[in-house]
């Protein structure tokens, strides 16, 4: 038996994407639901703790659309839909001022404007920040918001299937509540994926347990397409140590705020890492790179400061040459560069992390740190405009959807990402279901559905999920990560292929059961990772967040071209190449002005 619910717009996440869609889906009319598989308030969102990007020019008046726009396609080696960066520049300080008048209290500069601070890859001082807490911040002012407008919020609700009618359009959603494993359906016209990434395919990950690349799947087995999912972002600092928080994240604002990194002789590496694109803006000695802080306009910026997918490559080069710290990564300084005082006003949530995980003062010594699986660039292929996806209704938001980003993410983009294209999805998931009648599933699409999630515990035998999920993580951390070869990506894709005509067997009830609940995630994982897998051989070349050892370059050719997933009716995901939107001349000529 199955619970039945009619809305207009369902929201599957909630996070910053997911709360943002449904606020505005909401305020254009909609009747609105949000499903979500943790607690409300529980999101990654909350580890973009540095800030939001977003061209305000409050720190430095010379910021403005343009140059933000130029940032983030230069971060994204110019892979990224222009027309996505182009609104996300555009717009995105609107939501910030938005986000403000909804009582996000944003820290503030000497006159009372937003304070912005800088953070790698970004040419001016821009992200608006709390403290070290912005997602957090970002969250709450949402969660609120949310709540007062009423808008109905199932959690601890697991969607495993998108209802889809006859014309292949979108009808619906189907899932369980995770308390007693009640089977649920909510029909509607609109459904906007905001689940966020996939971090948990891998062992060192920044992402909690949610993340296991359900809107990724659920878009795939709706006849949706992914678009460049070989491009992850392994932050350059999550903890090393203990081992119990390994991949927990340690915010780019230390860097921000004037932290450096330093290998096990002492070396401020990076200098040795400036890559010859970022050469004329990136200070090659620590003299230039210190005046930084303060003056922007007459000095190049520190090379710790360098896009994300740079250090963090630089940090595995220093580690497997015999430099790192005793427990395998490098140390990042920020005591012998700030005070105390400054430290605990800047940094608190880092500062207590440190001191209640794992025992170091950061006002006193420094941090050990290495890469952690932070987030997916790639995702649903969506329209720039409305987000929707290839089917009609579909719609995504945030890490869930591509293109965006290009190759590799900037720190403080995606919360300015979720806020403009939250919105604009709600705005078009509300038009789309105001046109669109609304259609009840039938008893068949229902028994199917059930049928389907319950396979774990109908199978006669199989293997424990816990166990496939081991196998499939390691096959990730160490076949795909941060530096990839072609036969170790193949080795890794024959693990996928295997694992997937695995049958996994639960035992227990449907009641709070953990191993039904990784079984149903599992497949989700399990599909992400052979996207991963099967782009990354097929890229040739190395960029952003995808470096591939014997193509260690961008190639001109590769730079043009997007690679497409979708799931053929085998339950294999086909690959195909497709071009990339050609810019038009006034976004093109940006790139020849001046770097002020
Ligand atoms: O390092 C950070 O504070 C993370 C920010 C982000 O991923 O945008």
């Amino acid at each position: 038996m199955t619970d039945n619910h009619s809305y207009d717009v369902i929201v599957i996440g909630a996070g910053g994407a997911g709360l943002r869609a449904a606020i505005e889906a909401h305020d254009q009319g909609a009747r609105v639901a949000v499903v979500c598989k943790s607690l409300l308030g529980k999101a990654h969102t909350v580890m973009a703790e540095g800030g939001i990007a977003a061209a305000m020019g409050n720190v430095y008046p010379e910021d403005n659309w343009r140059v933000h726009f130029r940032d983030t396609m230069r971060g994204g080696k110019m892979l990224n839909n222009y027309r996505m960066a182009e609104l996300h520049a555009k717009e995105a300080p609107d939501r910030v001022r938005e986000l403000e008048e909804w009582g996000a209290l944003f820290d503030r500069t000497k006159d009372g404007l937003i304070s912005q601070r800088d953070f790698g890859g970004h040419r001016f001082a821009r992200l608006a920040h709390v403290g070290d807490r912005t997602g957090l911040e970002l969250i709450r002012t949402l969660q609120q918001r949310t709540v007062a407008l009423g808008i109905d919020v199932f959690m601890e609700h697991t969607v495993t299937k998108l209802l889809t009618g006859g014309e292949g359009a979108i009808t619906g959603a189907f899932g369980y509540r995770r308390i007693d494993g009640q089977f649920v359906s909510w029909s509607a016209p609109s459904v906007i994926l905001a689940t966020g990434g996939v971090g948990k395919a891998y062992i060192v990950t920044s992402n909690s347990w949610e993340y296991s690349g359900d809107g990724h799947s659920l878009a795939l087995g709706a006849g949706a397409s992914l678009v460049n999912m070989e491009f992850l972002q392994f932050h350059p600092t999550g903890m090393v140590w203990p081992i119990s928080v390994k991949g927990i994240l340690i915010t780019e604002s230390v860097r921000g705020e004037g932290g450096v990194l330093r290998n096990s002789e002492g070396k401020r590496f990076m200098f040795d890492y400036i890559p010859p694109y970022f050469a004329a803006e990136t200070a090659d000695n620590e003299a230039e790179a210190d005046r930084w802080y303060d003056d922007h306009a007459n000095n190049r910026r520190p090379p710790e400061l360098l896009p994300r997918d740079e250090v963090a490559r630089a940090i595995n080069t220093e580690v497997k040459a015999g430099r790192g710290s005793p427990h395998g990564g490098v140390f990042l300084d920020i005591a012998s560069r700030r005070s105390a005082e400054d430290i605990k006003r800047r940094l608190p949530s880092m500062y207590h992390q440190f001191k209640e995980l794992a025992e170091v003062d950061i006002t006193q010594e420094p941090m050990e740190v290495g890469p952690t699986c932070h987030y997916v660039m790639g995702g649903v292929e969506v329209d720039p405009e409305t987000q929707e996806a290839s089917v009609s209704g579909l719609f995504a938001a945030g890490e869930v959807s591509g293109g965006m980003h290009g190759s590799n993410r900037l720190g403080g983009n995606s919360l300015s990402d979720l806020l403009v294209f939250g919105k604009r999805a709600g705005t078009a998931a509300a038009a789309h279901a105001k046109r669109t009648s609304a259609v009840a599933p039938t008893e068949a699409d229902l028994t199917t559905a059930e049928a389907e999630a319950l396979v774990p515990f109908t199978n006669e035998a199989g293997d424990n999920p816990y166990t496939v999920w081991a196998s499939l993580q390691q096959a990730m951390q160490e076949l795909v990560g941060i530096i990839r070869n072609g036969a170790e990506v193949q080795q890794a894709l024959a693990t996928i292929e295997d694992l997937k005509t695995r049958k996994l067997k639960v035992g227990g009830d449907r009641v709070f059961n953990p191993g039904w609940n990784l079984a149903i995630d599992l497949r989700n994982l399990l599909r992400v990772s052979e996207c991963i897998a099967k782009a990354a051989i097929a890229r040739e070349e190395s960029r952003g967040g995808h470096t591939r050892d014997e193509f260690p370059t961008p190639s001109p050719e590769w730079g043009k071209l997007n690679l497409i997933c979708t799931l053929n009716d085998t339950g294999s995901i086909d690959l195909a190449r497709k071009d990339l939107p050609v810019m038009p001349p006034e976004l093109a000529e940006i790139f020849e002005e001046s770097t002020t």
